[in-house]
């Protein structure tokens, strides 16, 4: 694993936009994994400043979310894919028939997720997976206790994962938010050929830290990660103030070659 942490949260989530481009602009028909959250909003603005500035073509791409809620139609403003459309389908050049999500409004759940491991084996599996954690230490939706085999499926959401997300929805318009998801499992996304996982700001310390630097535990979703053989996870000096090894994340950085590039 590489962890970069950035001096902020503006200079973690160009770098993580810079990798995505980079990859692809190595292979057009890239096979994008994408995840919602705060955390990845300007990734996707950046992404699309790219795009309109021709620098990237999505023309060819096709992208995998990890996770939608249960109920949420496409056309609410909370569902994940409204998120999707708003912040990056809608802005660049993708052919929306090639965007995926779990579809939470499915009469049979099981069969949808079923049906979106299908889909995911035949575009020949997540070329590059975006990541973040939640204040529960789930990756996608997958709440504590989730098996590292977990594959794509229906779950329930925790009480911290209500807290979290709960003030996106407002009670005043009637909008309640689902306590049940639809998410990628654990052990789906380890079939991701690359992981990259971005964390900012202050509130993340200490889930990150168990993350990365913690024993791996079905109690720390994320930290199912350390298995993976390409993951790279870019922080801000917020995320990373309670990392052990920051020194060395830093000199590693600074010296590899491989991110040279990028320094
Ligand atoms: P956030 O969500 O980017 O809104 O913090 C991340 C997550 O819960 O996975």
């Amino acid at each position: 694993m590489d962890v970069i942490i950035r001096p902020t949260a503006e200079s973690a989530e160009a770098l993580a936009a810079q990798i995505i481009a980079d990859a692809l602009k190595a292979k057009p028909n890239l096979t994008l994994g994408l995840a919602t959250g705060a955390t990845m909003e300007n990734v996707y603005h950046k992404l699309a400043d790219m795009n309109k500035k021709g620098e990237i073509d999505f023309s060819l791409c096709k992208t995998f979310n990890l996770d939608e809620y249960v109920g949420l139609p496409a056309e609410d403003r909370n569902s994940y894919r409204y998120y999707m459309n708003f912040h990056l389908f809608d802005r660049i050049n993708i052919d929306k028939r090639n965007t995926h999500l779990e579809d939470g409004m499915a009469a049979d759940l099981e069969a949808e997720c079923a049906r979106y491991e299908e889909m995911m084996e035949e575009a020949g599996g997540v070329d590059l997976q975006l990541l973040g954690i939640g204040l529960s230490g789930h990756i996608g939706f997958n709440e504590p206790l989730s098996s590292f085999s977990s594959r794509t499926r229906a779950v329930n959401l925790t009480p911290v994962t209500m807290a979290q997300n709960g003030p996106y929805f407002d009670a005043a318009k009637g909008e309640k938010m689902p306590n049940r998801a639809l998410t990628m499992g654990v052990g789906t996304v380890l079939d991701a050929k690359k992981l990259l996982m971005l964390v900012t700001g202050k509130r993340k310390a200490d889930i990150i830290a168990k993350a990365l630097e913690g024993p791996m535990t079905s109690m720390v979703s994320g930290s199912a990660i350390q298995l993976h053989d390409d993951c790279t996870v870019i922080v801000d000096e917020e995320a990373a103030a309670k990392l052990t090894l920051k020194e060395y994340y830093h000199s590693a950085f600074a010296n590899d070659p491989k991110w040279a590039k990028y320094r």
